[in-house]
């Protein structure tokens, strides 16, 4: 929940990097929410610790810069994904708190849906159609004879799955650990063993896996093996669990018929990359859900005082998972 009136006062540091934008919008939302917590945008960070609790906002910062600061009690990820955090192999061994607030879910949820809708309305083939001034339709099922299969079923797989339910599709979910099937939720599958038989019904595939050791390439030619022909993938995740070439290559084959990328290997992508000219595929520029500052900050503050109330915190990176 957002809050919407100032924390009662609380002594503390929030320390922020925040290099694509900078840090001012992080310090305007603290100063309207937590008034008492000083704010310090990089490279304005204090040198010498004085004694007050200090806790980092970041995305993406220099490796090496945390390490700096060992009196820090938590580190709070700008962004759900932490592979920037654990790229840093000096990262102090301190709590690494996942963004998961109210604002990235909801727009995840609205990208997810957006995306579902588009590839199963047959967009990307209108879109190349327009280049060629070329008027034909192409008859789609009604959703609730479409499978959508949400691959992480965390946070924003969660958000996804239950407004894809909501909006009439047939949807199931993938995991790395079980979960308790909720009769209501999506049809819930767990683990490497369960996804020949979560992949076999999938008509429209959502990806929204961290990017780790066991993702990374994830979907690759086996993988695209086992799935239906004709299937449609959307990636809001993480651009390293797909390898390029073999996606490519399902797409020229007609194995793949559509995707929908919001993330990639290399952002942005590069000039000459071929996702650019393939009829085949929709770019979005890693928007599906950008980390709004008032929720965020809401969020921060929640668990900055849990941190100093001695609770464990939620959202904890666990480094040997890498999410
Ligand atoms: P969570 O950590 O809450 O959820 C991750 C999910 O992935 C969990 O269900 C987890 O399983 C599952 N998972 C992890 N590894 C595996 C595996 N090897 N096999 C099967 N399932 C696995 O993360 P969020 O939902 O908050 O965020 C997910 C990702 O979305 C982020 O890491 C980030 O990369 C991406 N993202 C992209 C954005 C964009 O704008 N494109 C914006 C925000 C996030 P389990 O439940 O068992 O732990
Ligand atoms: C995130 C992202 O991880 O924006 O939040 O990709």
């Amino acid at each position: 929940m957002t809050k919407t009136t100032p924390s009662p006062q609380i002594k503390a540091k929030l320390l922020c990097y925040e290099a694509q934008e900078g840090p001012e919008p992080w310090g305007r939302a603290l100063a309207k929410i937590a008034p008492d917590i000083s704010f310090h945008g990089y490279p304005n960070w204090p040198e010498t610790d004085d004694g007050l609790p200090t806790f980092a906002l970041v995305w993406n910062p220099p490796h090496g810069l945390l390490a700096k600061y060992p009196h820090m009690k938590a580190i709070f990820s700008l962004g759900a994904g932490v592979d920037h955090l654990t790229r840093d192999t000096s990262l102090p061994d301190i709590p690494v708190v996942r963004m998961s607030d109210t604002g990235l879910k909801d727009d995840m949820a609205d990208y997810v849906l957006m995306g579902t809708l588009m590839l199963h309305r047959h967009m990307a083939l209108y879109m190349a159609q327009k280049s060629e001034r070329l008027f034909a339709r192409r008859h789609a099922p009604r959703g609730a004879a479409v499978t959508v299969g949400v691959m992480g079923y965390g946070a924003l797989g969660r958000a996804a799955a239950d407004t894809l339910l909501q909006n009439g599709y047939r949807v199931r979910a993938w995991s790395r650990s079980p979960k308790v099937q909720d009769p209501a939720g999506p049809a819930l599958f767990a683990g490497a063993d369960a996804l020949p038989d979560f992949l076999s019904e999938v008509d429209i595939l959502v990806s929204l896996l961290p990017e780790t050791a066991e993702t990374k390439n994830l979907i690759d030619t086996d993988f695209l093996g086992l799935c239906k022909p004709g299937i449609k993938i959307l990636n809001a995740g993480r651009g390293g669990i797909i390898d390029d070439t073999a996606l490519l290559a399902a797409l020229d084959s007609g194995h793949v018929t559509a995707a929908m990328l919001d993330v990639f290997k290399t952002e942005p992508l590069p000039d000459d990359h071929p996702y650019w000219t393939h009829p085949g595929v929709i770019i979005t520029p890693h928007t599906a859900a950008i980390t709004r500052p008032m929720s965020a900050v809401s969020y921060v503050v929640e668990g900055i005082e849990k941190s100093l109330r001695g609770e464990p915190l939620d959202a904890v990176l666990d480094i040997q998972l890498g999410y």
